[in-house]
């Protein structure tokens, strides 16, 4: 059985919409192709506040949804142009979406309906205001194209683009431990089979992204800083020279998985510069310091929850899953500790936020009609994807 899937994503500051076909069951028969593909990232407009700032996502998620979805449906070959009725009724639906209704009035009555078969749609976790604006969008283009909606977790989202290579599934065993990463979440999920997830471990404070961000706006550097700071810190290694800061690495040797960012951060802080004659190069070795720190941290625990659990592959995903130095310092622990587990990363363009990864969630559990009740679908900022073991 082929589906078309029309998916939605507004958890955070990228905006994005997609159109997948696919087939198969999760297992080697999957196949998928994405027919249509548009993101915007919102960084420039957050920048000047120096992180998401939830109001303004929300805004810029009503102006980009009707043009990308345009956009997505065009790559598609899916526009045919007509005359429909309008439905003035989207306003109830749409009554917080005064400006996102503006542009989906004009849409519906120029374009028809496209041949798809479900919208999938993140309904968390995230910034809610974000959300809610997918999430209602998604009961807007149900109602009018009567379509089934299915409710997406952005994490599984995650999971499930770094078990993929190429228009299929990765050929990996089960159990799965994934290390998700990214500016809202540092957790260690083990996965038995598609769908059951029991949280190991997760941060209790900062999250391993927003501490990279963090630490890049004392180093001066814009938001969201993550990238460049890995960057600074590659620089200082190229170097040569030894390692000029040893920061702390926060809970490493405590018997179990979770986290903690915000003291490191705040270690880090007290060797910034408060002179600007001070040499870039001790920017660069605090840059390297903290990635150091986190890295050995993320490495290490990841290691330690891939053999208590027994887990065959290791999936990383989120945002932070594009950073260099983690991709290779896990890849080089797996190896050193003869750890046979299968390690699955996805491309750095797969890393951060994006549609597919709810196109792809939102066709596995299509086929299982796990469609929800769209006068009833909600957003939540905080949905879990596993209970804690
Ligand atoms: O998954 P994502 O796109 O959005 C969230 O759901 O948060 O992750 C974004 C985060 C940001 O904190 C960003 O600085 C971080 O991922 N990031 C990086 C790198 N690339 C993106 N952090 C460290 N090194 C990188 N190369
Ligand atoms: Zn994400």
């Amino acid at each position: 059985m082929r589906m078309k899937i029309l998916a939605i994503e507004t958890s955070c500051d990228e905006t994005a919409v997609c159109i997948m076909e696919a087939e198969g069951d999760f297992g080697p028969d999957f196949r998928f192709n994405i027919l249509g593909n548009a993101l915007y990232s919102q960084v420039e407009a957050h920048a000047p506040y120096g992180g998401v700032f939830p109001n303004l996502a929300k805004r810029e998620h009503e102006r980009n949804l009707v043009p990308l979805l345009v956009s997505a449906l065009e790559r598609a070959g899916m526009v045919r142009k007509g005359r429909n009725p309008a439905h003035p009724e989207l306003g109830n639906i749409l009554s917080r979406e005064r400006e996102l209704l503006a542009a989906l009035l004009p849409f519906i009555e120029e374009y028809e309906k496209p041949d798809v078969d479900a919208i999938a749609v993140t309904a968390g976790p995230g910034l809610e205001p974000a959300l809610w604006v997918g999430v209602n969008f998604a009961r807007a283009l149900a109602s009018v194209w009567n379509l089934p909606v299915v409710p997406v977790n952005h994490m599984e989202g995650h999971v499930l683009l770094s078990m993929v290579a190429g228009d299929r599934l990765a050929k990996f065993e089960f159990p799965a431990l994934a290390l998700l990463i990214s500016g809202g979440h540092t957790e260690l999920v083990l996965s038995k089979e598609f769908g059951s997830y029991e949280l190991i471990g997760a941060t209790r404070d900062d999250a391993v992204g927003e501490a990279f961000d963090k630490v890049a706006r004392m180093l001066g550097l814009p938001y969201p800083g993550g990238a460049a700071l890995s960057t600074l810190a590659h620089e200082a290694r190229e170097t040569g020279a030894a390692p000029r800061f040893t920061f702390p690495r926060p809970m490493l040797n405590q018997d179990n998985f979770d986290f903690s960012f915000a003291g490191l951060k705040t270690e880090v802080r007290k060797h910034i510069p408060k002179d600007d004659a001070e040499p870039e190069e001790t920017r660069r070795e605090i840059a390297r310091g903290f990635e150091d720190a986190v890295t050995e941290v993320l490495v290490r625990k990841t290691l330690a929850a891939a053999e208590r659990f027994g887990a065959n592959t290791i999936v990383v995903g989120g945002g932070v899953s594009a950073n260099r130095r983690i991709r290779e310092e896990l890849r080089s622990a797996i190896g050193r500790a003869g750890n046979p587990a299968k390690l699955l990363i996805p491309p750095p363009e797969y890393a951060t936020d994006n549609a597919i990864m709810i196109a792809i969630a939102g066709y596995f559990r299509a086929r299982r009609g796990m469609y929800a009740d769209p006068a009833s679908l909600r957003a939540s900022g905080n949905l879990p994807l596993a209970p804690h073991a």
